[in-house]
């Protein structure tokens, strides 16, 4: 199997601060591969550099063999790339299913000259709704499509964002935290849905956590950082029992 993502030499610099600081790595199609790092190291900047926020200094970005480096984000959304927040970005008056068919609409992809015609309109949408319900399924939210965000748990909003994530049939999800601030059973279930929606749908995710006690049990790679460059790439265990890797954490 090819390589979902690849980057080649990225640097990012704020002014001074290397955050990321000549990385190269490859994330397998299909996989379930984690980033991990201290806090600052440079996750969610190069998860920016990778989905298009930002534009890296120097380096190349690749998805599923194309060149991306530079393209603007719903240009790399609409080939198949999309990510989710580290601060969720869900409309909370909203309903589940608003939330997901509103994701949808945000796509700039769409075209606006046929939103004008109704009964094109009125076939969108019926497609939308569709495919929204079939999202809501697959995330395991289906029994709450019709209540307002506000009521979700913790860990249901996680998956809701996920959800938004599944919207524009992507085939490779980047996740910023996924189960940050969500109690152990439903971080290992999100996790799991994880595992399903991999083996079920063929979807590769590249997921920044730091929960490593849960999320370790479930990826197949790991990449390491700290202070902006890369540490190490393997198998869980052997990334963890790296002492290079332990030494970053200990802020060594
Ligand atoms: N837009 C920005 N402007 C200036 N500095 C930034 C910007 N974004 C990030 N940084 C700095 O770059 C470094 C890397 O930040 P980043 O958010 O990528 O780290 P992180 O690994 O995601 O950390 P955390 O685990 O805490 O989320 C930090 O020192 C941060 O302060
Ligand atoms: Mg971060």
């Amino acid at each position: 199997m090819g390589l979902a993502i690849e980057v080649r030499n990225i640097r990012k610099f704020f002014g001074n601060l290397r955050a990321i600081d000549d990385i190269s790595f490859g994330v397998e199609e299909k996989s379930l591969t984690i980033l991990m790092g201290p806090n600052g190291s440079g996750k969610t900047t190069l998860i920016n550099v990778i989905g298009g926020l930002y534009k890296p200094d120097s380096g190349k970005v690749f998805f599923l063999g194309k060149d991306i480096t530079g393209l603007p984000p719903h240009e790399i959304y609409k080939l198949g790339l999309a990510r989710t927040f580290q601060i969720p970005a869900l409309f909370l008056q909203l309903t589940v299913l608003e939330n997901l068919m509103v994701a949808s609409k945000n796509n700039p992809g769409e075209h606006f000259a046929r939103s004008l015609i109704k009964a094109s309109w009125i076939e969108e949408e019926e497609k939308i709704t569709e495919r929204a319900f079939e999202v809501l399924a697959m995330v395991g939210l289906l029994h709450m499509w019709d209540k307002p965000a506000t009521v979700l748990s913790g860990g249901q909003l996680k998956l809701l964002e996920i959800g938004r994530a599944l919207m524009s049939d992507a085939n490779t999800i980047l996740l910023d935290e996924p189960i940050s601030g969500v109690n152990p059973t439903l971080a290992h279930d999100i996790f799991e849905k994880l595992v399903k929606l991999r083996d079920n749908f063929g979807i590769t995710f590249f997921i920044i956590e730091h929960r490593l006690d849960i999320a370790l049990g479930y990826v197949d790679e790991v990449i390491a950082m700290a202070y902006g460059k890369l540490v190490t790439t393997g198998k869980p265990e052997t990334v963890t029992s790296d002492q290079r890797v332990i030494e970053a954490y200990l802020g060594g």
